[in-house]
């Protein structure tokens, strides 16, 4: 596991600055004003304003800063060196401040010093955890009593999904947890064109799963909701922007679940 772990962060370490620069994160977009969060999530998490938020897996701060400048007193946590790097130039960069701790998302708990009343994570995080138990019991211990976990996620059944002809959609690979996947490319989902090498190790995590180890973990689920497209998908074959910017699959027969969205509250 070790191995998968060490690789995973080679990659993320390696891709972070183009990341920065690509067009995908809007970086001078975002200096200028404009948020990285969707509609989707503003809405999933409501008023954030003077309330503490830990922003899980939180990348190079985009969203972590687009929540203080709504209100929100916000932490932000990756694995990555170079990303909590990048947060804290961002903070300096837009004038926001957020506190960005280097952290395993699997030791967070132990490197915090606060509990949190909001704890969000969004889009592309699930996949590179091997291990939702501990992952949720993480959560739970970060949240204050009465708080809330958020999470919007690209939905399982996408990854298992691909090209077939003309518009048609086939079955990849299973919906199931099968283990690890092992992926040998170039690029990542933001900048494609990148010829950035990587070997990442990723798990598919069905709805079951994330939604069991939350209860394992003694939160209980407020609500649970799944969305027929993405907010990005450029990088999937078969889906297209539609003309409100979402991502779908062209033919309405394949009515599939594209991203899933949920909240949890501790006692
Ligand atoms: C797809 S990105 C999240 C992107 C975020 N939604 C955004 O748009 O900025 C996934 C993040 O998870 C982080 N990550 C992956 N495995 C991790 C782990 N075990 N602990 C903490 N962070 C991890 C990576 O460094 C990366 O920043």
């Amino acid at each position: 596991m070790k191995d998968h772990k060490d690789s995973n962060l080679k990659f993320w370490d390696s891709i972070v600055e183009e990341h920065v620069q690509s067009d995908f994160y809007d970086v001078p977009g975002f200096l200028k004003g404009k948020t990285s969060l969707d509609s989707l999530e503003l809405e999933l998490v409501g008023d954030v304003s003077g309330r503490t938020l830990l922003h899980l897996q939180c990348h190079f701060g985009l969203s972590t800063l687009s929540w203080v400048r709504l209100g929100a007193i916000a932490t932000g946590v990756d694995f990555s060196p170079a990303a909590i790097s990048a947060a804290n130039e961002l903070s300096k960069k837009s004038g926001l401040h957020a506190r960005f701790i280097e952290s395993n998302i699997y030791n967070i708990s132990s490197n915090l010093d606060e509990k949190y009343d909001i704890v969000f994570a969004s889009y592309g995080v699930l996949c590179w955890l091997p291990d939702l138990t501990n992952w949720a019991k993480e959560i739970e211990q970060c949240m204050k009593p009465g708080g809330r976990f958020h999470l919007v996620e690209y939905h399982p059944l996408m990854n298992t999904l691909d090209s077939g002809s003309g518009n048609d959609v086939v079955l990849k690979n299973s919906y199931f947890n099968e283990g690890v996947e092992i992926f040998e490319s170039e690029g990542s989902y933001a900048n494609p064109e990148s010829p950035i090498k990587n070997s990442t190790y990723e798990w598919s995590h069905s709805i079951g799963e994330v939604i069991t180890a939350l209860l394992e973990a003694g939160l209980h689920i407020d609500n649970f909701a799944e969305y027929p497209y993405a907010t990005d998908g450029s990088w999937i074959s078969y889906l297209r922007k539609s003309d409100d910017g979402k991502w779908r699959v062209p033919d309405h027969k394949w009515g599939v679940p594209l991203t899933f969205s949920l909240s949890a509250s501790k006692k």
